[in-house]
C-alpha cells in the first residue's frame, strides 16, 4: 500500500521504517527540515536500537522516502498515519495544536480518498472533532481511524514488531478492514472497537502501568521503614500472574515524554466531565515525590554540599534512549547545585541533547571512571546496561570512597557488601562501608 507518515519523531520514524520492512511503500513526511535532511542521508536523529540499519536497508530498496513537501507526501496516499506530539499544555491538558495543522495540511492536499490514521495519543473525543475538521477544508472523501501506538522507547522496532495488541478505533467497517490489511504481516492480534474506546484504551493503559510504578515505589517506602526488601516483595508480587512481574521494580519513578503527560490529561479528561480522578492524581504526586526521596537519602550523609563533586550516571529518562524529556536527572541535578554541589554528568548517549536543558554549571564526562573520579557521591540515576556491568568495586578510586546512592537498584546488596562500599538504595536496607554498621540509614 502507498502509506504517508506525518511527523517523523519516535513513533513516526518507528511505525513509517516498520512498514517499509513489511512491504508497503512509504513516505515520511515532516515539518522539520534537519530531521528530514538526516533521514534521507540513512542517518537516525534519534537513538533508537537497530533503527539506522533499517532505515539504510529501506532506503536502499526504495521502500521509504522523506520529505519536507506536503503535496509530494499526501496527493498519492492510500492511508496517512499521523504521529506528531501532543505535549502537555501548563494546565496539564494534551497540546493539540500540531495535530491541528498537520490534519489542515492533509486536507488540503489529498486527492483521492483516503484512510486517516491518528497514530498520536488523544483525548478522548479528539478523532471526532479532527474528522470535522478535516470536513471544513476539503470536499474529498475521508475516513479516520484512531491506531494509539504502544512502543517502548528503547525497543520501540521490537515492540512494533511484536506488539501484544493492535488498536483499531472507527465508525467505518472499509477503514478498519483497510487499516487490519496493511499490519497483516506482522501477524499481532488485532482489536477492532468505536473511536473513543480506543482513544481510551490509549490512556488507561499507560495510567494503569504508572498506577504500578508508584504503587511499588509506595511498598518500597514501607520496606525502608519495616526492614523489608522491596526486591524480594516484587518477585514475590510477581509471580502472581493476575499481578504479573513487569512494571514492579522500585525506583527513583517515571519519566519521559508519555506517561508524565498522559496521566495529567486524563486527570484532566476526567475532570471535564466532573469525575475526580483520586487514584490517578495520587500516582502522579507519589511519582513527583521519588527524587526528592532519594535526595533525602544523600543530605542525611552528606548534610553540607558545598564544594563536594557528586557524579550522576544517566541523564536519559530510561536506557536505551536519547529521550530527555522529563528526565529524573534534570530534577535532581538542579537540586543539586542548588544546594551548591559541584555535578558531573555521564551519559553514554544523550550528553549532547541534555546539555541545552541543564544549567551551565554542569560539568561532563566521557565515562564512567571520568565521573567518579573525584566524586564525593555517586547518584545513579538511569540504569543503562554500561553502568549496571561497571564494577561496584571500581567506584572506590584512590583518591576517593565516594557513597553510593543508587536510584534504580542497579546491584544486589550481595554485590554492595562484597564489593565493600557505601551503598543507599530505594526499597533496601542500606550497606555500610563498615560491615558491622551494615543495616538501615541512620
Ligand atoms: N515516544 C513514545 O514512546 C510514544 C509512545 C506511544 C505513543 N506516543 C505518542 O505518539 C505521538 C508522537 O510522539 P513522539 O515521541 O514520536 O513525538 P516527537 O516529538 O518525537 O515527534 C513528533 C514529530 O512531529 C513533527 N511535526 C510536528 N508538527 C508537524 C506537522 N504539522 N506536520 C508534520 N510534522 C510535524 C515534529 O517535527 C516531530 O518530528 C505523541 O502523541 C505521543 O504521545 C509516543
Amino acid at each position: 500500500m502507498k502509506i504517508t507518515v506525518v511527523g517523523v519523531g519516535y513513533v513516526g520514524l518507528v511505525t513509517g521504517v516498520a512498514l517499509a520492512e513489511i512491504g508497503h511503500e512509504v513516505i515520511c513526511f515532516d515539518v522539520d527540515k534537519v530531521k528530514i535532511g538526516l533521514l534521507q542521508k540513512g542517518k537516525s536523529p534519534i537513538y533508537e536500537p537497530a533503527i539506522e540499519e533499517y532505515l539504510k536497508r529501506q532506503l536502499k530498496n526504495n521502500q521509504i522516502s522523506f520529505t519536507t513537501d506536503s503535496t509530494i507526501a499526501i496527493e498519492n496516499a492510500e492511508v496517512i498515519f499521523i504521529a506528531v506530539g501532543t505535549p502537555s499544555n501548563s494546565d496539564g491538558t494534551a497540546n493539540l495544536n500540531y495535530l491541528k495543522l498537520a490534519t489542515i495540511e492533509i486536507a488540503r492536499n489529498m486527492r483521492q480518498p483516503i484512510v486517516i490514521v491518528i497514530k498520536s495519543t488523544v483525548p478522548v473525543g479528539t478523532n471526532e472533532y479532527l474528522k470535522s475538521l478535516i470536513e471544513k477544508h476539503t470536499d474529498v472523501d475521508f475516513d479516520i481511524v484512531s491506531n494509539p501506538e504502544f512502543l517502548r522507547e528503547g525497543q520501540a522496532l521490537h515492540d512494533t514488531f511484536n506488539g501484544d495488541r493492535i488498536v483499531i478505533g472507527s465508525e467505518s467497517n472499509w477503514a478498519a478492514d483497510k487499516v487490519e490489511t496493511l499490519y497483516k504481516p506482522l501477524e499481532i492480534p488485532i482489536l477492532k472497537t468505536d473511536i473513543r474506546s480506543a482513544e481510551m484504551i490509549k490512556y488507561a493503559s499507560n495510567a494503569f502501568l504508572a498506577t504500578k510504578i508508584s504503587f511499588i515505589n509506595e511498598i518500597a517506602n514501607l520496606c525502608e521503614k519495616t526492614g523489608a526488601n522491596v526486591e524480594a516483595v516484587s518477585v514475590g508480587m510477581g509471580l502472581d500472574q493476575r499481578i504479573g512481574k513487569y512494571f514492579l521494580n522500585a525506583g527513583i519513578g517515571y519519566g519521559g515524554s508519555c506517561f508524565p503527560k498522559d496521566t495529567k490529561a486524563l486527570v484532566q479528561l476526567a475532570g471535564n466531565v466532573q469525575h475526580d480522578f483520586e487514584l490517578l492524581k495520587s500516582v502522579i504526586h507519589v511519582n513527583k515525590n521519588r527524587p526528592y526521596l532519594l535526595l533525602e537519602k544523600l543530605y542525611k550523609r552528606i548534610p553540607t554540599l558545598t564544594h563536594k563533586n557528586i557524579a550522576v550516571l544517566g541523564l536519559s529518562f530510561k536506557p536505551n534512549t536519547d529521550d530527555v524529556r522529563e528526565a529524573t536527572s534534570f530534577v535532581i541535578i538542579n537540586e543539586l547545585l542548588k544546594k551548591g554541589a559541584t555535578v558531573i554528568a555521564y551519559d553514554p548517549i544523550c550528553i549532547k541533547k541534555a546539555k541545552p536543558h541543564l544549567p551551565k554549571e554542569v560539568l561532563y564526562a566521557y565515562n564512567i571512571e571520568m565521573a567518579i573520579k573525584d566524586a564525593d557521591a555517586i547518584v545513579i540515576v538511569t540504569e543503562w546496561e554500561e553502568i549496571k556491568q561497571f564494577p561496584l568495586k571500581d567506584y572506590k578510586t584512590p583518591q576517593n570512597k565516594p557513597i553510593i546512592f543508587d536510584g534504580r537498584n542497579c546491584y544486589s546488596l550481595l554485590e554492595a557488601q562484597q564489593a565493600d562500599v557505601e551503598y543507599h538504595s530505594m526499597g533496601r536496607p542500606s550497606i555500610y562501608r563498615e560491615k558491622s554498621q551494615s543495616g538501615y540509614m541512620p
